[in-house]
């Protein structure tokens, strides 16, 4: 015995299926990389990988409390856009507020060790120097 309504809604049906497959996936992608985000701690990297100088045990446990120092040591800026950066991360990340000598020793530290770089004529720039 036939049953053609059933052969007929199967393409359908199978399609709903690797559809929904398809959301689990990507949600379950989505739950990996947000749980990734989530275990990243300071272990992960250490302050000796970073050039050493006054400041620098200082700066990096402020900043690596959320994210990495990579991105942090990545940039390149004047001591007024270091200190702007300060602001944001205070202000809209919710970093404690650094005042004083301790701003005055992150800044110092920002400031000598990842100032703005400066392009080399021609636009090269020489990825030995600076970091
Ligand atoms: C309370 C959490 C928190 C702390 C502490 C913190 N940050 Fe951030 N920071 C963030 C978040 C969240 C982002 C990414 C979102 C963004 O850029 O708006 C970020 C991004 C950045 C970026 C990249 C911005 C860009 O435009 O790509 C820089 C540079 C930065 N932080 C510097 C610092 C420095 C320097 C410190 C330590 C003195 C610090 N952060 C401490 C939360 C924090």
């Amino acid at each position: 015995m036939q049953f053609p309504h059933v052969t007929a809604a199967a393409p359908w049906a199978r399609r709903l299926t690797l559809f929904a497959t398809l959301l689990v996936g990507v949600s379950l992608l989505a739950g990996l990389a947000g749980a990734q985000q989530q275990t990243f701690t300071p272990r992960d990297e250490s302050p000796e990988e970073y050039p050493a100088g006054p400041g620098r045990d200082e700066t990096f446990y402020s900043c690596t409390a959320c994210h990495g120092f990579k991105l942090v040591a990545q940039q390149g800026m004047t001591r007024q856009r270091w200190d702007d950066t300060l602001v944001v991360m205070t202000q809209r990340h919710g970093m404690p507020a650094l005042e004083g000598s301790d701003r005055e020793l992150v800044l110092n530290y920002l400031e000598t060790h990842y100032p703005p770089t400066a392009a080399a004529p021609g636009g090269w720039q020489n990825p030995f120097l600076n970091r």
